[in-house]
């Protein structure tokens, strides 16, 4: 029996969560109830016994909210990768590869970052601008600044949104610019430790809404001692890590010929992986790295839209999923221009779809593509709620007991193009039009941590 007296608020709404990769549960009129610290106490429905006490009671205290009929509940979105510093750069120089843009774009954008006014406004932006399409999870890479990615990590707690902050981690002399480097490896240890410590200290973090992200930026731009001193504090403090993975032909070479091995092989062997690690793009991997990914339960952050500008191929996504291994979504801002993880389970399933057909017309149908390779709205749905929350280890996105609620109420405005014809459309309809057609002024409520932050 639930005890109605620990309930902070209850939830009553046509909800949707993917419990199962590639399934939907659609639950009307659920009701979920939330606990003083915003963690799910029950998700009961019609049947269940209480159901009806529960409403009553929570009605006459004022404590239920009331989603309307044709608006509906989801869990919240998890960015599994995301570049802060570089939002005001979304949607510039993308006709570069990716070490030009890098070089060309990226390095001069990010160091601007060590000025914390400059930062500050840029850092409001982009998180709000994440909240208001729906993102209550989101991974980010900040710029190799202490301080100011340490004001990154304070800006998403005072804005409510559950964050996951890395200072980024950069020093090799051959990739790095002279103006955008770490000084030296105990330097950059010494400031990522104390990163860690000041952010699990942050006033009103005691519910761990922020956390520290070790951040080797990516095997060319780490030397090897670096690679492996960061591998020694994802030991120590069993924190998260997050670096780019195997992202393009460049990067994956580079690694190759370097180290004589994959990106994989290189983290794993310097310590870094762990069971929870976002590893981004990861597009070449071999059958040896999914298995260490696994052996690790080590996680993929899928960023469909930037590997159509910078990957050189096309994410194995069908595989991947069909293996086990973790595996979520992220926007990569600004390798891609859209803040939207809606807009990028769109992506993933338009992406698998042209891997599956192919494109060279002079083929037979048949030879162009990889049949079979398609990836459905559903399991892109699935990846961008509960699959990014398992690659991250976190109770998110998911309506379970002691989930955190982490929600948002889509609510299809005018303004937006997301239409829902209650006799036309049956469930699974209308969660493939949100994915397609969802936007941020479709976007009603957002709730992290059962406390209401839109
Ligand atoms: N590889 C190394 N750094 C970056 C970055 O900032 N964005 C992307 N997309 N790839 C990278
Ligand atoms: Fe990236």
């Amino acid at each position: 029996m639930i005890d109605i007296t620990t309930i902070k608020f209850g939830v009553l709404a046509d909800t949707f969560h993917a419990p199962k990769k590639g399934e939907i549960e659609f639950l009307a009129d659920c009701l979920i109830l939330i606990d003083e610290s915003g963690d799910i106490a029950a998700k009961l429905t019609a049947q269940d016994t209480g159901y009806a006490e529960s409403l009553n009671t929570l009605r006459e205290n004022q404590r239920l909210t009331v989603v309307e009929k044709g608006q509906f509940l989801l869990p919240g979105m998890v960015d599994l990768h995301c570049h802060a510093p570089q939002w005001p750069q979304a949607g510039k120089g993308l006709d570069l590869p990716l070490y030009d843009w890098l070089q060309n774009y990226t390095f001069p954008l990010e160091n601007r970052f060590g000025d914390l006014a400059f930062a500050e406004p840029v850092y409001r932006d982009v998180a709000q601008t994440l909240l208001a399409n729906g993102t209550t999870s989101a991974v980010y890479f900040a710029s190799i600044h202490r301080e100011a990615s340490e004001l990154l990590a304070k800006t998403s707690l005072s804005l409510g949104q559950r964050a996951f902050v890395g200072k980024i981690n950069m020093d090799n002399p051959e990739q790095c610019p002279d103006y955008y480097r770490e000084p030296s490896v105990e330097d950059a240890i010494a400031d990522t430790e104390l990163f860690i410590q000041n952010v699990r200290g942050l006033k009103g973090n005691c519910h761990g809404l922020v956390k520290p992200v070790i951040t080797p930026r990516f095997v060319p731009s780490c030397t090897k001692t670096l690679l492996g001193e960061l591998g020694k504090l994802v030991q120590a403090y069993d924190v998260h890590m997050q670096t780019h993975c195997s992202e393009s032909d460049w990067a994956r070479d580079y690694a190759i010929q370097h180290f004589g091995k994959s990106d994989i092989e290189t983290y794993a062997e310097s310590g870094l992986l762990n069971n929870k690690s976002v590893l981004a793009h990861s597009i070449f991997l071999t059958e040896r790295d999914v298995a260490m990914m696994k052996e690790f339960d080590a996680g993929i952050g899928h960023c469909p839209l930037s590997n159509m500008y910078f990957a050189n191929a096309a994410m194995h996504t069908r595989e991947l999923l069909d293996s086990g291994v973790n595996i979520g979504l992220g926007s990569d801002i600004a390798g891609a221009p859209s803040p939207s993880i809606f807009r990028a389970a769109f992506d993933a399933v338009s992406h698998s779809r042209v891997r599956e057909e192919g494109v060279d017309t002079r083929l037979p149908a048949g030879a162009r593509g990889v049949s079979g390779s398609r990836v459905s709205f559903l399991e892109a749905f699935w990846m961008a709620t509960a699959g990014g929350g398992r690659v991250l280890n976190e109770k998110i996105g998911l309506f379970e007991n002691g989930y955190h609620f982490d929600a948002l109420v889509i609510k299809p405005s005018a303004l937006g193009n997301l239409r829902v014809w209650p006799d036309m459309d049956t469930p699974r309809d209308i969660l493939e039009k949100i994915v397609s057609l969802a936007q941020s002024c479709d976007i009603d409520s957002v709730w992290v941590q059962g406390k209401k932050v839109r």
